[in-house]
């Protein structure tokens, strides 16, 4: 439906310096980008310019210096280290005869080719398509040519005219989809808040090895037939701990520098899941020459998202590639789990990882036994709703005996909503902890109800 010449292998890449700031670690960065979209790099143009040129972003002679480079290396695409307007990659189609993309075209390009689950396909088409809408606009000349086919035109309808009717169609069928999906989504997260199920998110710069540590940590567990799970995006799974209820891990899209303002837009839902994480696992490539400034822009795009104070435990993946470092768990001087050595690949490190886990997602988990007498029959309902009883047994005196094992802030939650007290109810317990720091739970319920 859109003719544009085919994505060329041999590509000149362009990336102007509009001030100093970290323009080396920006541009190797670009290449990779690049590389990882399938292109060769044949010429790389840099330069400097205060302002972006209106007609051509760089100016008249560095688009001649392009146009050279392009020509004598047989390139068939030129790609921008910047976002380009519609008209200025139309104008600079023409002069350099070459096809041209942008940043946000290249991550998108990426993204498309990355896109796993069935609702971040859906969103990278939906973004891709914006995106092409914008620069679907008269003086086009491929896309203005007359073409007749059957189906392909309404009456009297140009080429253009049908290409922007067929986009604005899948455009709406598109955000209709998405729409189903977000109301899928919405109603799995209500229903894990209700239960107050942890939830671990996978972030991390593209590459780092995010999807092979979530396959590894959650197998092929997509609980379909789980209530509790059954709506879930398949980019959502559960993960199962040491100790304590399972968790919930969720995959996220790959980030780089400055991921463009479309893209954040397409990925909001998923990246809500990020912001409403109880703990990030942070993937960094340890093989990676450039770890910390990828680490860097991650925490950057983070922040942007409102995710900034979520708390995270760092993984360094890939130890296999690296002689001397042991798959291991970092602590920090409260004893809590910061860091975390693994080889995805190969397994290493990963029961470290669930130990690490479910030490910070269920460092307030009790074990105990509670008493509810038989007035607060409505109490122990709620708690079978929260799936948090083992077992049930009656006391002479009419109370029920409830073995539980829940969060204390859950417990707490439902139990004072009852009007009582978890000092009241509770009757023996044993606090289920993993390592040495201490939680404020741990201390609280040991004065509470000693033993
Ligand atoms: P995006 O989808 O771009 O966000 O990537 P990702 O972070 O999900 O990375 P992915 O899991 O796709 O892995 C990227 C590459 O790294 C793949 O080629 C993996 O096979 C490789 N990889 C992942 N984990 C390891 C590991 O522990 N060791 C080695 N040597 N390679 C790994």
């Amino acid at each position: 439906m859109f003719e544009r010449p085919p994505v060329g292998e041999a590509a000149v890449i362009v990336h102007i310096a509009f001030g100093v700031d970290e323009y080396d670690e920006a541009d190797r960065e670009f290449r990779e980008l690049v590389e990882s979209a399938g292109a060769e790099v044949v010429d790389h143009i840099g330069g400097s310019r205060k302002v972006p040129d209106p007609r051509y972003f760089v100016g008249g002679g560095k688009a001649e210096e392009v146009a050279e480079s392009v020509a004598q290396h047989k390139a068939e695409l030129v790609v921008f280290n910047h976002d380009l307007s519609p008209s200025q990659e139309r104008n600079l189609e023409k002069r350099l005869n070459a096809r041209v993309l942008d940043r946000a075209g290249l991550i998108l390009d990426i993204f498309a080719r990355r896109a796993r689950s069935h609702e971040g396909k859906l969103q990278v088409e939906l973004a891709q398509l914006q995106h092409l809408a914008t620069r679907l606009v008269r003086g086009w000349s491929h896309l203005e040519r007359q073409k007749g086919g059957i189906g392909l035109r309404g009456p009297g309808e140009t080429q253009l005219e049908t290409d922007r009717r067929l986009l604005n169609d899948r455009i709406k069928m598109l955000r209709g989809r998405l729409d189903k999906v977000l109301a899928r989504r919405e109603q799995g997260r209500a229903s894990r808040q209700k239960a107050r199920t942890p939830i671990v998110s996978l972030v991390g710069y593209t590459n780092a090895g995010k999807s092979t540590l979530f396959n590894r940590l959650t197998g092929e567990d997509i609980y379909a037939a789980d209530q509790l799970f059954a709506t879930l995006d398949p980019t959502l799974r559960r993960m199962e701990v040491p100790v304590g209820e399972p968790l919930i891990v969720a995959d996220t899209v790959g980030f780089i520098r400055d991921l463009p303002h479309e893209l954040v837009a397409a990925f909001r839902a998923t990246l809500e899941e990020t912001r409403e994480a109880d703990v990030l696992v942070h993937v960094i490539d340890a093989a990676d020459r450039e770890r910390r400034s990828h680490a860097r822009e991650v925490n950057a795009v983070l922040a942007e998202i409102g995710a900034g104070d979520v708390p995270q435990i760092e993984v360094f993946n890939k130890i296999d590639l690296l002689a001397d470092e042991p798959a291991r768990i970092e602590h920090d001087a409260h004893g809590r789990p910061i860091r975390v050595y693994v080889s995805a690949e190969r397994g290493d490190g990963l029961e470290e990882l669930r130990t690490a886990l479910a030490d910070f997602c269920h460092a307030d988990m009790i074990e105990g036994q509670l008493r509810i007498p038989p007035a607060a029959g409505r109490l122990r309902s709620q708690l079978f709703e929260l799936g948090v009883v083992s077992q049930e047994r009656h006391a002479d005196n009419g109370d029920t005996l409830l073995s539980v094992t829940a969060s204390q802030a859950d417990l707490e939650r439902i139990i004072t909503q009852a009007g009582l007290t978890l000092h009241d109810v509770l009757t023996g317990r044993r606090v289920v902890q993993l390592t040495t720091w201490s939680s404020s739970a741990e201390n609280d319920i040991t004065h509470a109800s000693p033993e």
